[in-house]
């Protein structure tokens, strides 16, 4: 048994994503959350800014004496999973694996659409992780930088919004069974999505299918923690202004969370 918290990085709200699904299937394990908003979006920077804005998040979360970190982002996957996991002695996951297993174990056609940041994109991540696994299955990609903005303004219930995402999802729309939602903001787009594409095709949450990757890894090391609701703790750095990232987590988590600013 371990009470330390789980940590979990993003470049933003995304993560939140990840952390409304934790909340669900392991209600007793203690959440710090960094979001780095002030400098998201992170999809269109090169990838040693990444890597160095992503490093800046893993140092903070070791300061708070966590037992894990958590990738809640797609993109910082993509571009610094493999070297923070080997750098730390503690479990380290991305959302990357768990969002392609999902994404075979759906599809019936074996037509998978991958939609993501530029950086997740252009890295071809999703499809050689996919095709590793089950060559058989075919992977269209789509970059779409214009999401993330929207959801870090909160802008998701617009018509702005829905333009945009109907507008970027056009080359997808009939050519995939399956689509991955490979950038952790997209589940707040999710009933524009599905709309777009069709209520016959599967989406899937990259970041709430890490959960069970979560839930294995805390077995496999009997970290879980020991614990009930009253004694949780958790809390929300953000680097951005606290106002804007309430308003978003308080809606989509459902609850009443405590935020600090931090900068790094
Ligand atoms: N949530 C991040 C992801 O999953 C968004 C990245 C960004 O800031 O562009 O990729």
């Amino acid at each position: 048994m371990d009470n330390r918290p789980i940590g979990f990085l993003d470049s933003g709200v995304g993560g939140l994503t990840v952390v409304r699904e934790l909340r669900r299937q392991l209600p007793f394990e203690q959440i710090v959350y960094v979001g780095d908003s002030a400098r998201a979006p992170y999809g269109p920077r090169p990838a040693e800014q990444i890597r160095e804005y992503t490093w800046e998040l893993v140092n903070f979360l070791l300061t708070k004496n966590v037992k894990m970190i958590v990738f809640a982002c797609n993109t910082a996957t993509a571009v610094a999973w493999e070297e923070v996991k080997e750098a730390l002695d503690i479990p380290v996951l991305g959302v990357i694996l768990p969002g392609s297993s999902a994404a075979i174990k759906a599809t019936r056609n074996g037509k998978v659409g991958i939609i993501g940041t530029p950086m997740t994109v252009n890295s071809d991540i999703y499809r050689q992780k996919i095709q590793l696994l089950a060559p058989q299955v075919a992977v269209q990609s789509l970059a779409c930088p214009k999401f993330v903005p929207i959801v870090e303004s909160n802008e998701t219930g617009s018509s702005v919004a829905k333009k945009i995402v109907y507008e970027t999802l056009a080359p997808l729309v009939g050519k995939v069974d399956t689509l991955v939602l490979g950038c952790t903001h997209y589940p707040l787009l999710r009933p524009i999505i599905q709309n777009v594409m069709g209520p016959e095709v599967t989406l899937i949450d990259s970041g709430a299918e890490c959960v069970r990757d979560i839930s294995v890894l805390l077995n496999y090391f009997q970290i879980n923690a020991s614990r009930t609701e009253r004694d949780l703790d958790h809390t929300y750095y953000t680097t951005a202004g606290i106002d804007s990232f309430q308003i978003i987590a308080n809606s989509w988590l459902n609850e009443e969370i405590h935020v600090e600013h931090i900068s790094l």
